[in-house]
C-alpha cells in the first residue's frame, strides 16, 4: 500500500490541502478526452497515440463503454487489448483515467437477468439495446458490476499509466430515477432507516390527506404514474433515495478498486449544470476525492456562455473552491439536440478556457476519435471525421498550445465576494406538481441574477444552503422554496453580520418534509425580510403588470404587506395596484431584500446596479458588454482571463504577460474578437 501523501506519482500543487487528490503524474493541466480504442483497427490505434502526443494529450480516459469487449460471454475475459491499450499510452507519458467498464452492460448480462432492468414511473421496462440499461439497486447487477470493477483494478493496479478511477459513466443519465422492483424494496429499505417507524413516515407525508395513510412501510410504493398527483413528500422522498441509491452504487464500485489501489485517487463524472436536477452533486462531492464534470452547451441557447460559466460556478462549488476536471465537453457539434449547429470560430477555446477561468485544472472531451458507427458517429471529437486537415483538429492543437501555456495556473483559486445559494432538494420540491403556477421553475431566477452578475464581470460563488457565508458581501437566494430551520437561520445570520441579502419569491415556503410553514409567506424569511404575504397571485401566461417605475413584472405576483420592510417598487396596475414587488429592509449592519414579483431584465439589471452599489463589490476588471472577466488568484500572481464573445476587438484595464501570446501589456489588453487573453499579472 503506498501512502497518497508521499507517493511520487501524485503531484500536488503548492499549497494545496493535505488531502488534496488529483490524477497522479499530470503535469500541469489535464487535456484529452474519452479514448475508445476497442471501436478502431490496431493500425488506427497506432495513430492516435501519436495525433495524441502532438496535440498535447496528457490525459485520457479509457474502457468507460468496454465491457462488452472485455467480456464478450459471461466469465470470458479478453485483457490482451487493453493491457496493450495501456503500455502504448504509457510508452508515450499519457496518464489514464481508467474506468471500470460498468456504464452498459453486455447483452449477455440484460439477456440473462432481465429482472436487472430499469423501469419508468408507468411501469415501462427500459431494454437492452442502448446504453444503461441497469438498476443500481439491483443485487444481480450490483454484483456483477463490482465484480468487473474489481477485476479491472486487481489487473491494472500496477500500471504505471494509471493515474485516477472513473467510476461507471454519468450515472444517472439516462435512469436518474428506476421505478423497478429492486428500486421499490430499496426505497421502502431507506424510508425504514429515514423514519424509523410508520406513523414517522405518515406524519412527514401528511397522509391523513386522500386516505393515504399507511399501516406498514411494506406497503409503500415508489410514486408511479398514479390517477392524480402522487403525495409530493413521497415524491421528494423517492429524489432522495433515487440519488442516494445512485451514490450508494458509486461508493461500492469506488469501495472496490480502491482495495487494490488505495494510492489512486476515485471520481465519477458529474453533470453539473441547470438542466441536470437528478442527483444532489454537492453530497455527491463529499465521496470522490476530486470532481469531475460533463458539459454541453445548448446550440440554440442564445446566452450559451453564461449559462457555461454558471454551470462551471456551481462545479466549483460543488467542490468546495479546489479545482475540478472537466471531464467532457465538445470540440464542436453534439448528435442529441434536435439541430446540431457545430461551434462558432473560438468557440471551442473559449468554452475551454471559461471553464479554466471558473476553476478546471483539467480540460477534457467527448471523446478523441469521432466514432463512424453506432448512436454518436455525428458527435465531434478532437479527431473529427474529416481527419487532420480541418478546423477541428487545427482546435485541438491550439488548445493543446493554450493549456501547456497556462501551465502555472494550476491550484490558484477563485475568489469571489457574492454567493448564491444553490440547492438540489429546493430544485425538487419547486418543480414538484399542483403548485400555484407551472411558470415559477428553479433555475429561472439564479439563471437572471447570475446573468446581470456575469454581464457586469462580477463573479459568483454556487454554495450549498448551510454553507459559511462569513466574508461575502452579496447572498442571493433565488427560489429557495424548501429550506430547513438551520439553513434560514444561517442567511439571517450573514445579513446581521452585514451581508446584503436578496430572497426571491416562493422561497422558505415549506419545511424539509414539503409542508408549509403557516402564518404567512415566506414563513422561514419573514422576519429577515420584515414582510407578511397573505395570498399568491401569479400571472396568467404572457401578462405582464406595470411597475411604479415603468418597468414591469410577469409570472408571479403576491398580496404582500409590510411588516418592517421598506417599498422599493410598487405594482402599478392590476388588481394588486400599490401593492409591493421589491422590498427592503435594514438587517443590523446588513441589509435584506425581497424580489416579491419576478422583475422583468430593466428592473432586474437596476435591481443589481443598487446592490452592487450598496456593497461595493467589485468586478474582476471593467469590460465592456460581452467580454467575460474572471480571475484566479495564485500564490505568487493572479490570472486575469479574458474572453471576447463578441466579434469585435476589444481593450480591457490590466497590467502583465498574456501567456497565450508571451506579450507584456501596461495598462489595457487588446482581446481579438470571438478571443481570449489570460494575463499573470503581479
Ligand atoms: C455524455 C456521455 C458520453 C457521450 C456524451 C455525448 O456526456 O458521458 O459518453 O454520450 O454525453 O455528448
Amino acid at each position: 500500500m503506498t501512502d497518497p501523501a508521499t507517493d511520487p506519482r501524485t503531484d500536488t500543487p503548492p499549497g494545496a490541502p493535505a488531502d488534496h487528490r488529483w490524477p497522479t503524474g499530470v503535469v500541469g493541466l489535464g487535456y484529452g478526452g474519452d479514448y475508445n480504442p476497442e471501436q478502431w483497427p490496431l493500425e488506427t490505434q497506432l495513430e492516435d497515440v501519436e495525433l495524441m502526443q502532438q496535440a498535447g494529450v496528457n490525459l485520457v480516459s479509457v474502457a468507460i463503454f468496454a465491457w462488452a469487449t472485455i467480456e464478450p460471454r459471461e466469465g470470458e475475459y479478453h485483457f490482451d487489448w487493453l493491457d496493450d491499450v495501456l503500455d502504448r499510452l504509457h510508452a508515450a507519458g499519457i496518464r489514464v483515467a481508467l474506468a471500470t467498464a460498468t456504464a452498459s452492460p453486455p447483452p449477455w448480462l440484460t439477456a440473462r437477468h432481465p429482472e436487472i432492468l430499469p423501469r419508468l414511473a408507468d411501469g415501462t421496462v427500459l431494454w437492452q439495446g442502448g446504453r444503461q440499461a441497469y438498476s443500481v439497486t439491483h443485487p444481480v447487477f450490483r454484483r456483477y458490476a463490482t465484480a468487473m470493477a474489481a477485476r479491472i483494478a486487481e489487473r491494472y493496479a500496477d500500471h504505471p499509466a494509471l493515474a485516477l478511477w472513473h467510476i461507471d459513466n454519468e450515472i444517472g443519465c439516462h435512469v436518474p430515477r428506476d421505478y423497478s422492483d429492486a428500486a421499490a424494496a430499496a426505497f421502502r429499505d431507506w424510508l425504514r432507516a429515514r423514519y424509523g417507524t410508520v406513523d414517522a413516515l405518515n406524519d412527514a407525508w401528511g397522509t391523513a390527506f386522500w386516505s393515504q395513510r399507511y399501516g406498514d412501510v411494506a406497503d409503500v410504493l415508489p410514486p408511479f404514474t398514479a390517477p392524480t398527483y402522487p403525495n409530493p413528500t413521497q415524491q421528494l422522498d423517492f429524489d432522495r433515495f433515487s440519488s442516494d441509491a445512485m451514490l450508494d452504487y458509486y461508493r461500492d464500485l469506488r469501495d472496490a478498486v480502491r482495495q487494490h489501489t488505495p494510492h489512486v485517487p476515485v471520481t465519477t463524472n458529474f453533470m453539473t449544470s441547470t438542466s441536470t436536477k437528478g442527483m444532489d452533486y454537492f453530497g455527491w462531492a463529499r465521496e470522490v476525492d476530486v470532481v469531475a464534470t460533463d458539459h454541453y452547451t445548448v446550440a440554440a441557447d442564445e446566452e450559451r456562455e453564461v449559462e457555461l460559466a454558471l454551470s462551471a460556478d456551481l462545479t466549483r462549488g460543488v467542490a468546495r473552491g479546489r479545482p475540478w476536471i472537466l471531464m467532457e465537453h465538445s470540440t464542436s457539434a453534439v448528435n442529441w439536440q434536435p439541430r446540431n449547429r457545430p461551434k462558432a470560430p473560438g468557440e471551442m477555446l473559449r468554452n475551454s478556457l471559461a471553464h479554466v477561468a471558473r476553476g478546471a485544472d483539467s480540460v477534457m472531451f467527448f471523446q478523441w476519435r469521432q466514432s463512424v458507427a453506432g448512436a454518436e458517429k455525428y458527435h465531434s471529437a478532437m479527431v473529427p471525421h474529416a481527419g487532420t486537415d480541418s478546423e477541428v483538429w487545427r482546435g485541438t492543437l491550439g488548445l493543446g498550445r493554450a493549456l501547456e501555456a497556462l501551465a502555472e495556473v494550476r491550484g490558484s483559486r477563485v475568489r469571489a465576494d457574492v454567493a448564491l445559494v444553490f440547492d438540489y432538494e429546493a430544485w425538487w420540491a419547486v418543480e414538484l406538481d399542483s403548485h400555484p403556477s407551472v411558470d415559477v421553475t428553479y433555475v429561472d431566477r439564479m439563471r437572471a441574477y447570475h446573468r446581470e452578475l456575469w454581464r457586469r464581470g462580477v463573479t459568483v460563488d454556487v454554495v450549498e444552503p448551510g454553507a459559511d457565508l462569513t466574508g461575502y458581501r452579496l447572498v442571493l437566494v433565488p427560489t429557495l422554496y424548501l429550506v430547513r430551520d438551520e439553513h434560514a437561520a444561517a442567511i439571517t445570520r450573514a445579513a446581521e453580520d452585514g451581508a446584503t441579502v436578496v430572497v426571491t419569491y416562493f422561497s422558505g415556503i415549506v419545511d424539509e418534509h414539503d409542508h408549509v410553514r403557516p402564518g404567512g409567506y415566506p414563513g422561514a424569511f419573514r422576519e429577515l425580510l420584515g414582510v407578511r404575504t397573505e395570498e399568491f397571485a401569479p400571472l396568467l401566461a404572457g401578462e405582464q403588470v406595470a411597475l411604479d417605475d415603468g418597468t414591469s413584472v410577469s409570472v408571479w405576483t403576491e398580496k404582500v404587506h409590510l411588516a418592517g420592510a421598506t417599498a422599493v417598487r410598487t405594482l402599478a396596475s392590476g388588481p394588486l395596484a400599490g401593492t409591493p414587488a421589491l422590498t427592503r429592509r435594514t438587517v443590523g449592519s446588513g441589509a435584506a431584500w425581497y424580489e416579491a414579483a419576478r422583475l422583468d431584465d430593466v428592473a432586474l439589471s437596476r435591481l443589481v446596479d443598487a446592490l452592487l452599489g450598496e456593497t461595493r463589490v467589485q468586478p474582476a476588471a471593467a469590460a465592456p458588454p460581452g467580454v467575460e472577466v474572471v480571475r484566479r488568484h495564485g500564490e505568487q500572481h493572479s490570472y486575469l482571463f479574458v474572453l471576447n464573445h463578441t466579434d469585435a476587438e476589444h481593450r480591457v484595464p490590466a497590467d502583465g504577460t498574456d501567456l497565450l501570446t508571451g506579450t507584456t501589456h501596461q495598462g489595457e489588453v487588446p482581446v481579438p474578437a470571438w478571443g481570449a487573453v489570460v494575463v499573470r499579472e503581479g
